[in-house]
């Protein structure tokens, strides 16, 4: 028979709300910690601080049956200690690990008192030492459990997850342990139980070996172009042999978001660290930034003489969130405005995050005032509503009739019967 915990949940973002939501619908009771007031207030006021489909309506549920606890600092009495705080890098790269080691310091006194503690946030391989230090010690009693839920779907990744996998130090607690995978391991799919350093390798590998599919992918995008081929059917073709298979095979112009960038730079980094050479999660940042360079420079040789206008319909970093963390189009919307353009922008989500992170652009609240006025549309993100817009009247209000699309969105045979001049990544580039 299931029991339940109690259980406190450190930082309420993507992961920490998903872990909160869903321990809370199996029955636990949910501390959930969170420093920064803003989202505390909204959370005690029951409205989330982030867009995750399907996310506001379960949380409103975990509410009604008073489950979850927003709190601003951990409290005595739970079970478990679940650490979600995030693990940005920084400009060049680096691990910025101060909130890991905030919400550590934060749970010490519990920890010492013999609470597990176990890090859900993505941390570089080889972090463990620095762990046990900024919690005073006891390493028995301290597991690593990387998330690998997608945004968009974090619910229902974290209910059903694909695999489970708990690292423990050598000296681990078994009792500690029993009850980490009691609270963790709940659906049938595999548990793997493995060392400190091959938990945190699996989560930084597993994301470092996306990012080089979708990087590789972009690189044939770009070949493609370069030879009038068409990469969607290059990529059908190499997908269709099963030791390749055809997810994340997806062509745009480049890859974001918190996790992928920064786990192709945590490999290479921890890698470096040991003097080995890293070629392939170098190669394929660098490629990612290319990519997005190529998209930029392909929009300013669209722009017609008479605009300096471009709309970019889409900030998030990918469609069904509004998080612009290493967002591609932001990226490319500060290459434009580095090159004197003005670069108008439009997302049905990440819209005051996007302004914060790129303080020159500027933003429409409709798809249709962002296109009012352009020389040059460029689609940044998949949101599918883009599609249903009204294109031919949208045509007459632009300054030129241009799109194109980073994200192989709309149908260009539609678009160019409209009378648009229409390009998009990884096809023949009409010469009109
Ligand atoms: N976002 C994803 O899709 C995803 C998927 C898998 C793993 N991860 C990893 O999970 C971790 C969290 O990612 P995220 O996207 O949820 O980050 P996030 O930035 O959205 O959320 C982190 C939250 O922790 C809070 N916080 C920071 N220090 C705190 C402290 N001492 N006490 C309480 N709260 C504190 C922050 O204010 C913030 O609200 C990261 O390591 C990330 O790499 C993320």
């Amino acid at each position: 028979m299931q029991q339940f915990r109690r259980v406190s949940v450190i930082g309420a973002g993507y992961v920490g709300l998903a872990t909160a939501v869903g321990l809370a619908a199996r029955g636990h009771d949910v501390d959930l910690v969170e420093t920064r007031t803003d989202r505390l207030e909204m959370l005690r006021a029951g409205s989330l601080p982030i867009h995750e489909p399907g996310m506001a309506a379960a949380y409103a549920d975990t509410q009604t049956k008073s489950r979850i606890h927003p709190m601003a600092s951990p409290a005595p009495g739970s079970d478990l200690l679940l650490v979600c705080v995030g693990t940005p890098i920084d400009e060049e790269g680096r691990s910025d690990l101060r909130q890991v080691e905030g919400a550590l310091r934060s749970v010490a006194d519990l920890a010492a008192s013999g609470t597990p503690v176990v890090i859900k946030s993505t941390l570089p391989a080889g972090s463990g030492e620095t762990i046990v230090m900024w919690l005073r010690g006891d390493s028995s009693r301290v597991f690593a459990n990387p998330e690998f839920l997608r945004q968009g779907h974090a619910i229902e990744d974290f209910l059903k997850p694909t695999r489970v996998v708990i690292g423990a130090f050598p000296d681990a607690d078994p009792d500690a342990l029993a009850l980490v995978e009691e609270v963790l391991h709940f659906t049938d799919c595999q548990l793997l139980v493995v060392g400190m350093a091959e938990a945190d390798l699996i989560k930084n590998g597993a994301n470092a070996f996306l990012a080089l599919k979708l990087s590789f992918t972009n690189e044939l995008s770009v070949l493609c172009e370069a030879l009038n081929a068409d990469v969607m059917k290059v990529v059908e073709g190499i997908g269709l042999d099963e030791r390749i298979g055809s997810q994340f095979m997806q062509p745009s112009f480049g890859f974001g978001g918190s996790c992928l960038p920064k786990d192709l730079c945590a490999l290479t980094n921890v890698g470096k660290s040991f003097g080995l050479a890293m070629h392939v999660t170098a190669a394929a940042s660098e490629a990612n930034a290319d990519h997005q360079q190529h998209f930029a420079d392909r929009i300013v040789g669209l722009m017609p003489p008479h605009s300096r206008r471009v709309a970019i319909l889409g900030l998030a970093f990918k469609a069904g969130t509004d998080d612009v963390r290493s967002s591609p189009a932001l990226r490319v919307a500060k290459i434009l405005i580095a090159r004197g353009l003005e670069v108008v922008g439009f997302d049905p989500h990440a819209a005051a995050d996007a302004n914060r992170e790129v303080p020159g652009l500027s933003l429409a609240n409709s798809a249709q005032s962002a296109i009012a006025g352009a020389g040059v549309v460029a689609i940044g993100t998949e949101w599918p509503e883009f599609r249903d817009l009204d294109w031919a009247s949208l045509a007459k209000t632009m300054a030129a009739p241009i799109i194109i699309d980073g994200r192989r969105l709309l149908d260009g045979e539609r678009m160019r019967a409209l009378g648009y001049h229409f390009e998009t990544i990884g096809a023949p580039i009409p010469r009109n």
